[in-house]
């Protein structure tokens, strides 16, 4: 059984509460929606790897309410600080040294000597976090390798059954994962591209080269059907998902909005799940902004699958 909760006080009292008695429970972040897990705890921690499938050497993301809790958890140099104290609630995860010190499980940095940290600046996840009052160890909210949850329907669809709850608290707005830019060598790198825009990073060189992330391998966010990019035209028994004056059968954004498409992106993908699709193609999204994003997303939607 898995419950549905309302993003309410009660709703946000009781998911504390599974989460203090090492119970998994599924949040709204700003970006898509966490698993989330007492990060100190192997127990819950484990249980979060086999309600998703994750293969163990996969690290989670540790989820504070502020920078306090971040630095009970990590070594910032002053660089990574002043980085954190003028971006953080932007959806950015930081990858720093682990404090040895931090009390964390070490399923949740996959036994490495970094730890991924990330202030979400969605009010349900910070309320549910002080809460619980400590780190929420929390990896997107879907099985692994399949398209990332943007509503507590596509968590259900997912995962009924497997974990406690899920906090029902709506979309999430931005609808594509955080940024992770790497803190571990000067200057920073950035290991997976998201919905916050860095300023100065070296964006593309990087993005096709992080073997430490696992998420960054090739097969991911993939539907069941197949799915074909910069389809101007679809193919006889294919899906069309257009973009800007590419109509489609369905759009992701007619104006050709880079920050609509990515918030509708999983949830089209989603949709096509739902109703059976049985190939996909898509409209060409330009390059820039948020669509360097949106392609990467796209690029292993449609990799070749693992299995
Ligand atoms: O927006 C997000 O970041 C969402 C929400 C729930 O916060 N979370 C998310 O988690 O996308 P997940 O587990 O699906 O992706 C986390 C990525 C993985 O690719 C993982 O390999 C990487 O972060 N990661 C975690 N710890 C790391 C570390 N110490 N060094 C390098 N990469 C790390
Ligand atoms: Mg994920």
């Amino acid at each position: 059984m898995t419950e549905k909760l309302s993003a309410d006080m009660a709703g946000l009292t009781h998911a504390a509460e599974l989460l203090k008695a090492g119970d998994v429970v599924a949040f709204p972040t700003d970006t898509v929606y966490g698993l989330g897990a007492d990060a100190r705890s192997d127990d819950a921690v484990e249980a979060v790897f086999t309600a998703k499938g994750r293969p163990s050497f996969n690290p989670l993301i540790v989820h504070v309410d502020g920078l306090d809790m971040a630095q009970e958890l990590a070594l910032f140099t002053p660089a990574a600080l002043a980085f954190a104290q003028d971006t953080w609630p932007e959806p950015v995860t930081l990858v720093l040294p682990l404090r040895a010190d931090a009390g964390l499980s070490s399923l949740v940095t996959a036994g490495q000597d970094s730890v991924a940290l990330r202030m979400p600046g969605h009010p349900i996840a910070q309320q549910l976090i002080t809460a619980f009052g400590g780190p929420i160890a929390a990896p997107s909210a879907n099985p692994s390798g399949r398209i990332s949850p943007t509503n507590a329907e596509h968590v259900l669809s997912g995962l009924k059954g497997k974990i406690a709850a899920v906090i029902d608290g709506g979309p999430t707005p931005a609808g594509l994962e955080s940024t992770i830019l790497s803190f571990l060598g000067d200057p920073p790198s950035l290991l997976r591209a998201g919905t916050y825009l860095p300023k100065g990073f070296a964006l593309a060189e990087t993005l096709d080269n992080a073997p430490t992330v696992p998420g960054q391998l090739a097969s991911h966010y993939a539907p069941s059907a197949p799915v074909r990019l910069n389809a101007t035209k679809p193919k006889t028994g294919e899906t069309h998902i257009g973009f800007g004056p590419i109509a489609g059968d369905i759009s992701l954004s007619v104006s050709g909005n880079l920050a609509e498409a990515a918030a509708k992106l999983y949830a089209t993908l989603h949709e096509m799940e739902r109703v059976g699709a049985t190939a996909i193609a898509i409209a060409p999204i330009p390059q820039t902004g948020l669509g360097i994003a949106i392609n990467d997303r796209l690029r292993r939607a449609a990799a070749p699958r693992n299995a």
